[in-house]
């Protein structure tokens, strides 16, 4: 008993399950849709960086259609790359809502040809599919009347906190029309920069949203520290981050919306090993595509989605049953464990030479096989002197033809929970 300690009460009853699903996900798609499409140009940052004038760019609205969307077939697209959940922009900085929400702010149903709800069938499909239903939503809106707009350090209505209040009960508004019509089992917040989270209120927001479902999960972008899960965004980490929960949203080419002039597209296989590396260190990815203002996704955006499909569906042991890997100086190539920790997976995107050298495993192998191929390897274990504690190194055989065209996954299983040498080694001291 250690005196003066108070042990935190931990309930049994009521443990949060709330982040599970997120957690085993690893795979989302991120869809930025809105009149910037029509001229395919910068998301609402085309008018405040000043490229063209606000009318222009809200010109866009008459040629948004919608003409050719096909929800479903978008949910399909999505659950066959492998994805476990997407997330739609409902709103962007624009303030043009892509749903019809009651409120007197823009939106598609009433101010283009759309002229309809684009959330709800989206949402529907998604649902019937299992997938998870993300809301992108903006809090800052730069049409808004009320809204206090920041440009270059300044604020166009100072010392008007009653104007701003009107603005974020209307925020509140919309997204109480999200959970009420969406119930969203993610909120996508963006844009709290212009405004502290207290000037935002997000305390209570994040609480009105769990009082509608206590199991919904909202991302950083409220500030407060009050989100569940961090959102770094195109750069690939490069150190696992520190939060226990987070996400890489990445665009396919250079632009979150779509942009004719972007020929920019990742490849597939690019794409793949991004994947990986947020896998090996514990994240998700939310890939985004961008459909044009129809409706139609360009075909770089299906060829992706295809090989994400395949390698996905070949790999699913080795994707959405593991935790995070081990160190890369016990093999040089991207690691995951399964929850387990008896099977260490190894993500090649090359060949080796003469074989896979594995460092510092104090485990015996039990098996190795090719994930998704099944051919069980062959290895040795060299330079384990029995007087050292210090593991041999293991070489594992890789015949040619079991490599796949982007990634090839091994699966070593190992005689217990992997235990690793974390030392430097040592001199001989008696031989
Ligand atoms: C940034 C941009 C926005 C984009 C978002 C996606 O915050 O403001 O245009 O939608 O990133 O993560």
């Amino acid at each position: 008993m250690l005196l003066g300690l108070q042990m935190p009460a931990i309930s049994q009853e009521s443990p949060d399950t709330r982040m599970e699903w997120f957690a085993e996900a690893k795979l989302g798609i991120f869809i930025h849709w809105g009149i910037y499409a029509v001229n395919g140009i910068d998301e609402s940052w085309s008018f405040f960086n000043g490229y063209l004038p606000y009318e222009e760019y809200m010109a866009q609205q008459a040629g948004f259609t919608a003409a050719q969307y096909y929800p479903e077939a978008w949910a399909e697209m999505i659950a066959k790359a492998g994805a476990k959940y997407a997330v739609i922009t409902t709103k962007h900085h624009d303030g043009m809502a892509l749903w019809d929400t009651q409120t007197k702010g823009l939106s598609v149903v009433r101010h283009t040809p759309a002229g309809r709800d684009l959330i709800a069938p989206f949402m529907q499909a998604l649902e019937k599919r299992g997938v998870k239903k993300g809301a992108y939503f903006s809090i800052l809106d730069w049409s808004h009347p009320d809204y206090d707009r920041k440009t270059r350090d300044e604020f166009r209505y100072k010392n008007d906190p009653e104007r701003f209040s009107r603005f974020v009960d209307f925020n509140f508004a919309q997204v109480r029309e999200l959970s009420e019509k969406f119930n969203p089992d993610l909120f996508w917040f963006d844009g709290d920069w212009e405004h502290s989270p207290k000037e935002w209120r997000s305390e209570e927001l994040k609480e009105q949203i769990l009082k509608y479902n206590p199991q919904a999960i909202i991302n950083s972008r409220i500030g407060g520290g009050l989100g569940d899960y961090a959102t770094p965004e195109q750069g690939v980490p490069i150190l696992r981050p520190k939060a226990p929960y987070w996400e890489l949203c990445l665009t396919t080419n250079e632009n979150w919306g779509y942009q004719p002039t972007d020929r920019a597209f990742k490849t597939p296989s690019e794409l793949i090993r991004v994947f990986v590396e947020c896998l090996r260190m514990g994240g998700n990815l939310l890939m985004n595509i961008a459909p044009k203002a129809d409706g139609t996704f360009p075909e770089e955006v299906d060829a992706i989605m295809d090989e994400f499909g395949r390698w996905t569906s070949k790999h699913a042991s080795a994707i959405y049953e593991v935790d995070a890997g081990i160190p890369h100086s016990h093999v040089y190539a991207p690691t995951t464990l399964s929850k387990d920790k008896t099977i260490l997976y190894v993500y090649l995107d090359h060949q080796v030479k003469e074989s896979l050298a594995i460092k510092g495993l104090k485990n015996k192998i039990n098996r190795i096989w090719v994930v998704g191929k099944g051919n069980k390897l062959e290895h040795k274990v060299r330079g384990k002197a029995y007087w050292s504690e210090v593991p041999g190194t293991v070489y594992v055989d890789i015949p040619e033809e079991v490599y796949d065209d982007t990634v090839t996954v091994l699966a070593i299983l190992l005689d217990g929970p992997i235990a690793l040498y974390r030392e430097s080694g040592g001199v001989i001291e008696d031989n």
